[in-house]
């Protein structure tokens, strides 16, 4: 199940929401599409580029024209897209430009308190720590909009802190005392809050009961097949089940049960040893603990970041977080089952057989794509709790004939001890079962209209040149194949018989990111991408209730070379019935465009814009010569129809 199945949507000329549009959603209509035709067709396959799906000119040009007359809408229909705006052109300005007929505004940004007895944003100091345990933390990310009665609670993950940016009024520009460390700690994890529309805005409900924030420091219980683990007990936990905090939470899922799905991503960025001479074993470097932090300092006010004192700290991290987002006396629970690794999102999906299936990317050079798929099967309204502790892990293996299939990661295919180790381990035993290496997994989006889901694959320098960290070879080729991948692409798979629990798959690409402004060759792209729409880096996917493919980035935004017209980062929409894919919104300078949901009603996109400035070049979104503040927005139309 994706963010939107459940939701009611209609095609974006629709005038009103119907329960016609019910309808639509769970019965769509046919769509046959390039993949289609090449799954039915393998016996005479073309190859995984001529799998790439490609548009044809003439539409777009004949839309072309027809929008320069006014009418976007009617000029799509006319061309027979279903993307019935006027694209937004690439850019460079301090702001967020969105089509004609839509708006946007702010709801909420780092540092914007969440309780009445908070205090109100400070750029002198930027913030204390007992100021920012009160709000919306920073780097905003993955988030997801819940429903209690007629109430909408937004959860949303903040990555990660900027140290010029959250310490920028140190001449140091990095944390220099216990208090710089706890507000750092506490910008990072979860900020659940309540947003409520007033005056036609989005706005933070402060104050409301469902207000939360999760931090660094907040006690999770470790639950699944590592729980208990030697690897996992430390002085403060000789249980193995019990930890504290979450951070570095990128992409995000969510349950049909209603829970929050947050993903540890770059955990091991936070440890480091007092001791220099500290002997690294294979899993630290496999996962990237080194002595040395990112420049976090955690350790320098809270040991259990100290490697040297406390070896199972990074054990406990890099899992996937459940949150009950309408509890917030709840404990989140670290789901093991699930895999150790740096997590993206994770893409649930419940299978024709009731079985829970969870897509996952690793997103590291050469790392790997992932499936858990549960032993029980879920029961709406029933008790689902052991639907993420108990299952079966599975790493995907990509042939370069468009066939794949997911290798099973137990005791006996990896030659591990245990699966509690699979659990730990995760990037060793997908290595074990030579799992193909991937060009950086990021967001999984599976298609709420048919059995297929999309992976973007953001980028990868070192793509035919270097192995992962555990020495894999990452040869070009398969759904990888470009060497030195400088702007990504997006890798789709149709399980066989539309089951996602099946072990095959058919795969091919969807989109080959490029400039086709500056190169001939391989580097421009597929015939889906034009100077019109270029961009690189794919990273965040969504699917919203019509089956079209929401595509954010996170990429080089210099404008320059080999990003000559790109411009800032950016969010698109692409069609996968015909691979159109049009530019939707420009971000601000040097931000990244991240985490997107969905209003219950369709009427409203919520959009993060993450880390605006992170190289000192932003006032956005206040202006002037304010601090640049990362910051969720919301879009809608201007006539107040259906858009998502
Ligand atoms: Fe936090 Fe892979 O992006
Ligand atoms: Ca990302
Ligand atoms: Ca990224």
């Amino acid at each position: 199940m994706t963010d939107r199945q459940n939701y009611r949507g209609e095609p974006p000329d629709a005038a009103e929401l119907s329960f016609d549009g019910l309808d639509k959603l769970n019965d769509p209509r046919p769509e046959e599409t390039d993949f289609d035709r090449m799954v039915e067709d393998s016996l005479s396959r073309r190859g995984f580029l001529g799998g790439v799906v490609a548009v044809g000119t003439g539409a777009f040009l004949a839309g072309a024209a027809a929008l320069r007359a006014g009418d976007a809408r009617a000029a799509a229909r006319a061309a027979g897209s279903r993307l019935a705006f006027e694209a937004v052109p690439a850019g460079t300005d301090d702001t967020v430009r969105v089509p004609e007929g839509y708006s946007w505004h702010i709801v909420v940004r780092w540092g914007d308190p969440l309780w009445s007895t908070g205090t109100l944003f400070d750029p002198a100091t930027r913030g204390t720590g007992a100021s920012q345990e009160m709000a919306f933390g920073d780097n905003t990310d993955g988030m997801a909009l819940f429903q209690s009665g007629a109430r909408s609670i937004l959860a949303v993950n903040n990555e990660y802190t900027n140290r010029s940016i959250i310490y920028g009024m140190r001449d140091t520009m990095k944390p220099e005392n216990a208090d710089d460390v706890r507000k750092g700690k506490a910008a990072h994890g979860v900020s659940v809050m309540e947003v409520a529309q007033s005056g036609g805005k989005w706005q933070v409900v402060k104050d409301s009961p469902f207000n939360r924030r999760i931090t660094a420091d907040t006690p999770m219980e470790i639950t699944g097949p590592a729980a208990g683990h030697d690897l996992l007990k430390t002085k403060a936990d000789p249980t193995g089940a019990r930890s504290l905090g979450t951070w570095n939470n990128c992409g995000n899922g969510r349950t049909p049960w209603g829970t929050y799905l947050a993903c540890e991503e770059n955990f091991n960025g936070y440890f480091s040893s007092s001791d220099k001479a500290l002997a690294l074993p294979p899993g630290f470097k496999r996962y990237g603990i080194r002595h040395k932090d990112w420049g976090y300092a955690w350790a320098t006010a809270d040991e259990r970041f100290d490697i040297a004192k406390h070896p199972n700290e990074p054990h406990r991290a890099g899992y996937v977080v459940e949150i009950d987002p309408l509890d917030p006396k709840s404990t989140p629970k670290k789901r093991t089952a699930l895999g150790r690794m740096k997590h993206e999102n994770a893409e649930l999906v419940v299978a024709a057989d009731g079985r829970i299936v969870v897509y996952m990317g690793d997103d590291e050079r050469g790392e790997y794509l992932y499936r858990y798929v549960s032993d029980g099967v879920y029961a709406a309204g029933g008790a689902n709790d052991g639907l993420l502790d108990e299952g079966t892990l599975y790493a995907a293996r990509f042939n370069a004939d468009g066939a794949g299939e997911w290798l099973a990661l137990t005791p006996q295919t990896t030659g591990m001890a245990s699966l509690a180790e699979i659990c730990i381990h995760t990037r060793m035993a997908a290595s074990a079962v030579k799992a193909t290496t991937m060009d950086r997994p990021e967001w999984v989006a599976a298609n709420p209209h048919k059995a297929e889901a999309y992976c973007a694959l953001t980028n990868n320098k070192n793509r035919g040149r270097k192995p992962n960290a555990g020495g894999d070879p990452t040869p070009v080729g398969g759904p990888n194949p470009r060497a030195g991948n400088k702007y990504g692409q997006i890798v789709r798979w149709r399980p066989a018989n539309g089951d996602h629990t099946a072990r095959t798959f058919a795969w091919d690409l969807y989109v080959l990111a490029g400039n086709p402004a500056v190169h001939k060759d391989d580097r421009k792209g597929s015939d889906n991408v034009n100077p019109g729409n270029f961009f690189n880096s794919p990273d965040g996917l969504a699917f919203d209730s019509r089956g079209l493919l929401w595509i954010q980035t996170d990429g080089n935004y210099s404008n320059a070379n080999d990003f000559a017209g790109m411009g800032n980062n950016q969010m698109l929409i692409g069609d996968p019935a015909t691979g159109e894919i049009k530019r939707f919104l420009v971000g601000p300078k040097e931000c990244e465009i991240t985490g997107i949901a969905f209003s219950g009603d369709c009427r409203t996109v919520f959009v993060g814009v993450q880390h605006p400035g992170e190289r000192g070049n932003s006032h956005w979104p206040d202006g002037g010569d304010s601090v640049p503040r990362s910051v969720v927005i919301a879009i809608s139309l201007d006539d107040g129809r259906v858009i998502g």
